[in-house]
């Protein structure tokens, strides 16, 4: 396993739609454990492949630290209810803003077998599906985002 660098807002590969994933290979099961480690090391709950540069539908999520999920072609089946809340990303480090998301939220993906499977979350896993998903194809938050983005450093000294 190894991290990779991870690409920062303004990258072009940010801005791309990703393509699906046809079968799993050694070297797609490689990406998915960098994009674990990397986004374990960058205190991160997910991390989509076109933020390692690469432009496939393959997301990992992790909001508890113990709980990973690899997502690939997700899709979402059914969101509902409304959360509105701070979110930041690991594209633009030391920022965060607040958007609205659904507050429950259920896709279908495959796992790194490609055995599909159903993953449903609430609040703050059922928001990290939604911004990673946005990710593939080429969005990203601070497009949804309700006002200024501020800094981190901002927001914890408001506590
Ligand atoms: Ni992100």
């Amino acid at each position: 396993m190894a991290l990779r660098e991870i690409r920062e807002y303004g990258d072009d590969v940010l801005a791309r739609k990703c393509k699906e994933v046809k079968e799993m290979t050694p070297r797609l099961q490689e990406l998915v454990d960098d994009m674990l480690e990397t986004m374990y090391e960058s205190n991160g709950v997910g991390l989509a492949a076109p933020q390692v540069g690469v432009l496939k539908r393959i997301v990992v999520i992790d909001t508890t630290g113990e709980d990973p999920h690899v997502l690939i072609n997700p899709v979402i089946l059914e969101t509902s209810g409304e959360q509105t809340g701070y979110e930041g990303c690991l594209s633009l480090p030391g920022k965060s803003g607040v958007v609205t998301r659904p507050n429950y939220v259920k896709c279908k993906a495959y796992d790194r077998n490609m055995e599909e499977y159903i993953l449903e979350g609430e609040e703050l896993l059922a928001r990290a599906i939604c911004h990673e998903l946005d990710h593939l194809d080429g969005h990203m938050y601070v497009e949804k985002v309700e006002g200024e983005l501020v800094n981190n450093e901002d927001l914890m000294s408001e506590e």
